[in-house]
């Protein structure tokens, strides 16, 4: 049976490091925060796919809507002989354009990259067993850092779903899409999910679900910090917020300290305290309009070829290709 080949470029010891510095960081500022890729332990990818199911948290649904109805085009355009989904979780969706290829020809390598170990050789041992013939290397890695070891045959289509491009802050999201761009060549594609702006209630019933996964989901960094760093959180001791801003126009998730807190973090030689009500910001999930994605990507040296949203309207896929102003 073929097997799928996995990459490991996380060395734990350094893990440790950067969540150490990170916490530091973070939770000494005077408006507390923390990166939202922490909440990526095998418990917290489970939970973000149990938040995929939930009736508020349309983003997965309406994207999938939006592949599925143009995913035959994508393998088509782009006559991608590797695709690499960069963030890949579970890859559930990513199916919809793995079957276009198979129907088109053509694809021969598969490379989802992930932070979380768990759900990526959960994922790609399950596509190598669906897709004969497709070669699967998965890639433990951070994408934050540089990505120039990315394997695989050209033309390639990277990949980027979900809309966690929401989850960087913008100056951030800018060093991020140059350094996509950075390791395609021309000609190669960019595939790019985002949720759009629109009303706040729905925004935020998305984020606070009624039976609590999401909030779940928000403590689960807490219990991340206690396992790699021996901290003492008690995550049932805040309380989860989700808040629209309006002007930022994102989500934020915060957690609220439900009384005085001190917490111990001997991991990172630190003394968290908390007053009753303070706020540790965990995420932040940018909402987009469709002129600043094409901005954006034109910003990082992409030319969007194709726009596409769900019936109605949620969510935006574009397909970009890196810009020489050739159409192959
Ligand atoms: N693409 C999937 C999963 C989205 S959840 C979907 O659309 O449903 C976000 C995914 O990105 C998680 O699997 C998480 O582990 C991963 N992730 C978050 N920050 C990351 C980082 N800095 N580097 C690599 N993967 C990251
Ligand atoms: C992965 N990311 C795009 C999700 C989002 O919607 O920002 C993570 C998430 N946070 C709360 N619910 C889901």
């Amino acid at each position: 049976m073929n097997e799928a080949r996995i990459e490991v470029h996380r060395d734990p010891t350094e893990v440790t490091e950067t969540l150490r510095e990170d916490v530091r960081e973070g939770l000494s500022a005077r408006a507390k925060w923390l990166p939202s890729k922490w909440f990526y332990d095998a418990r917290g990818s489970e939970l973000f796919e149990h938040i995929t199911r939930l009736p508020e948290y349309y983003p997965t649904r309406a994207e999938r809507d939006i592949l599925r109805a143009h995913a035959a085009e994508i393998a088509a355009v782009t006559g991608a002989r590797t695709v690499v989904e960069l963030g890949s979780g579970s890859s559930e969706k990513t199916r919809l354009l793995l079957d276009a290829f198979a129907a088109h020809g053509g694809l021969r390598e598969f490379v989802p990259l992930d932070v979380s170990e768990a759900a990526l050789s959960a994922s790609a041992e399950a596509t190598v067993a669906d897709y004969v013939g497709l070669r699967v290397h998965g890639v433990v890695a951070d994408f934050t850092e540089p990505l120039e070891f990315l394997p695989g045959t050209p033309p390639r289509m990277v990949v980027f779903l979900g809309s966690t491009i929401g989850n960087f802050p913008p100056d951030e999201r800018a060093k991020f899409l140059a350094s996509v761009r950075s390791v395609l060549a021309d000609g190669e594609w960019f595939l790019l999910g985002t949720d759009l702006v629109k009303d706040a209630g729905t925004l935020v019933r998305a984020y606070d679900d009624a039976v609590g996964v999401t909030a779940a989901f928000n403590r689960n960094v807490l219990r991340v910090i206690n396992d790699r760093l021996g901290a003492d959180f008690d995550p049932e001791e805040f309380e989860h917020v989700a808040r629209w801003d309006d002007r930022n126009e994102w989500i934020e998730m915060r957690l609220r300290a439900c009384r005085d807190l001190t917490v111990s973090v001997p991991g990172a030689d630190l003394t968290v305290t908390f007053v009753e009500g303070e706020e540790l910001r965990t995420e932040i999930s940018a909402k987009f309009r469709p002129e600043g994605v094409r901005a954006e990507l034109a910003e990082a040296g992409f030319t969007l070829r194709h726009w596409w949203t769900d019936p109605a309207g949620l969510f935006g896929v574009s397909l970009a290709q890196v810009a020489d102003g050739v159409i192959r």
